[in-house]
């Protein structure tokens, strides 16, 4: 069996206790791996090398063009180990290794290769005074970065934190979930290999609560948390960083509306909409798992998007002709079975799908279910759509809003002043008219509500992850 070690200060190594855990391929529902369980001690380790590195080492002092170049170099190595990369994802949490190779590990470069060149060419600003002081603004790096990932897109999610981190000159202790440890240890061993000085990308494997991520975010020597997962562990990161007065970057749930009015162009509609939410078996924050379909067009539609949910391919995951792989793990395949279970209870009815092979929950589409079903309003991150009719825009805008979250939204029309009007309307991080998923690595990217605190991508980004300083000069 494959084990996967710690990285912490430029070298693998295992837990201080020698306790591991097992990693399960929810395909052949067997472990493949044994991962280093870290403790207190583990994380301390690992925060103590991350402080060195950024204390005393090269990183935070080699300036951006260097340090863009290593960021670089390391992107590359991505690339060219992307076959390893994918299938350690696949084999770990599910996902169809054709997604894996072609959009997990390409973003993931790209993340790197972006953030490396964003720092470089980013200019601060000169505040005119009229005293005739010169006041400008300097951005200095943090410090040492906690980064905790989920399981959902292992090293696309990951990247998105390191990247900016690293390339505002801090250094980083990441630690994957539990589900999903194998890639990251492989992405730091890549970083090591295309020079990027020990101790400034630390991986620090376990589990949550009482365990290697709780220790990390209660370390005293962290300057910044950043987090993606559940809501319900969001608050308790925000508790452990509040006693250590340290910033934090929330990127939580979702229950993302889709609101398809009667002028959209049907056939890209349900194109894009099979992609929100059944792309990675639906285990994506941004998942389009609510449908609100306007009634002129509900019975075409419906129609057209069950037979696509229907067509779509479910199965073995390193097969390269599969759409919708197993559910990540045991548990949380029987989260979203007990979903299923509370759906005709609640007043739904399931049109299509249920339970496949293994832990595959097939594409699921649910009619009738009303606004107070579980379904409606919980998480289900699982590929489980409900379609609801309405009548009017406001209803629509209405409907969609009737959410504890707020990550993103959709919108299908084409009618321009209608598609404005719904994106001021809709309380949401991101609203994507027309399209899905497509980002711009600029443009601020969180959510409102119980989808989390605050906004990361381009400057967003710079703000969290350095010291904004003002400087002003009396001339
Ligand atoms: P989770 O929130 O329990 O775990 C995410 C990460 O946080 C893991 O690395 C975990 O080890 C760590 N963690 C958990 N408790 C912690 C604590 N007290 N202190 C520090 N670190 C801690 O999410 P999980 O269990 O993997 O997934 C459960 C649900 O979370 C999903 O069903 C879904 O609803 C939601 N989720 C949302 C994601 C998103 O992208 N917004 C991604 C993954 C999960
Ligand atoms: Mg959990």
């Amino acid at each position: 069996m494959d084990f996967i070690p710690h990285v912490i200060d430029g070298q693998e190594t295992e837990s201080a206790s020698g306790d591991r855990f097992a990693s399960v391929d929810p395909w052949t529902r067997e472990p493949w791996a044994e991962v280093a369980l870290g403790g207190p001690q583990d994380a301390d380790r690992a925060v103590q090398a991350a402080r060195r590195a950024f204390d005393e080492g090269p990183w935070p002092r080699m300036g951006y063009a260097e340090r863009g170049a290593l960021l670089h170099r390391f992107a590359a190595l991505i690339e060219e180990n992307a076959d390893a990369l994918a299938l350690a994802d696949t084999t770990d949490m599910g996902k169809p290794i054709s997604d894996a190779r072609s959009r997990d590990v390409p973003r993931a470069a790209a993340n790197y290769r972006f953030f490396a060149d964003h720092a470089r060419l980013a200019t601060g600003e000169v505040l005119p005074m009229d005293t005739g002081h010169h006041a400008y603004t300097r951005f200095e790096s943090a410090g040492v970065v906690a980064a905790i990932a989920p399981w959902n897109f292992p090293l696309m999610l990951e990247s998105w934190k390191v990247a900016p981190a690293l390339a505002w000159g801090n250094t980083v202790v990441l630690k994957p979930a539990e589900d999903s440890p194998a890639s990251a240890t492989l992405m730091a061993s890549l970083a090591l290999r295309a020079g990027l000085p020990p101790g400034v990308l630390n991986v620090l494997h376990g589990y949550g609560p009482g365990s290697a991520g709780a220790a990390l975010t209660e370390h005293p020597s962290v300057d910044r948390i950043t987090f993606t997962g559940e809501s319900a562990t969001g608050r308790v990161i925000a508790r452990a960083a509040s006693a250590n007065l340290v910033p934090v970057s929330l990127e939580l749930g979702g229950k993302g509306a889709n609101i398809v009015f009667d002028d959209a162009e049907l056939g890209n509609a349900v194109d894009w909409s099979i992609r929100a939410i059944f792309s990675n078996a639906g285990q994506v924050c941004l998942a389009g798992s609510r449908l609100y379909v306007q009634r002129g067009i509900y019975d075409e539609f419906t129609d057209r998007f069950v037979a696509a949910a229907q067509a779509l391919v479910a199965g073995d995951p390193k097969d390269d002709a599969t759409q919708l792989g197993p559910l990540a793990s045991q548990e949380h395949y029987k989260k979203v079975r007990s979903y299923l279970d509370s759906i005709e209870a609640d007043g739904g009815t399931i049109r299509t799908g249920g339970l496949g092979e293994g832990w595959v929950v097939l594409p699921t589409v649910v009619e009738n279910a009303p606004p107070t079903a579980r379904i409606c309003r919980e998480e289900v991150f699982g590929p489980v759509v409900t379609i609801t009719g309405f009548d009017t825009d406001e209803e629509a805008i209405a409907q969609a809003n009737d959410t504890r979250y707020g990550l993103n939204a959709m919108v299908f029309t084409q009618n321009l002043s209608r598609a404005h009007r719904a994106a001021a309307a809709l309380a949401a991080g991101t609203v994507w008219v027309n399209c899905f998923f497509i980002r711009d690595l600029r443009a601020p990217f969180g959510g409102v509500g119980d989808s989390g605190i605050g906004r990361e991508g381009g400057t967003f980004s710079r703000e969290f992850f350095t010291e904004p300083k003002a400087v002003v000069m009396q001339v």
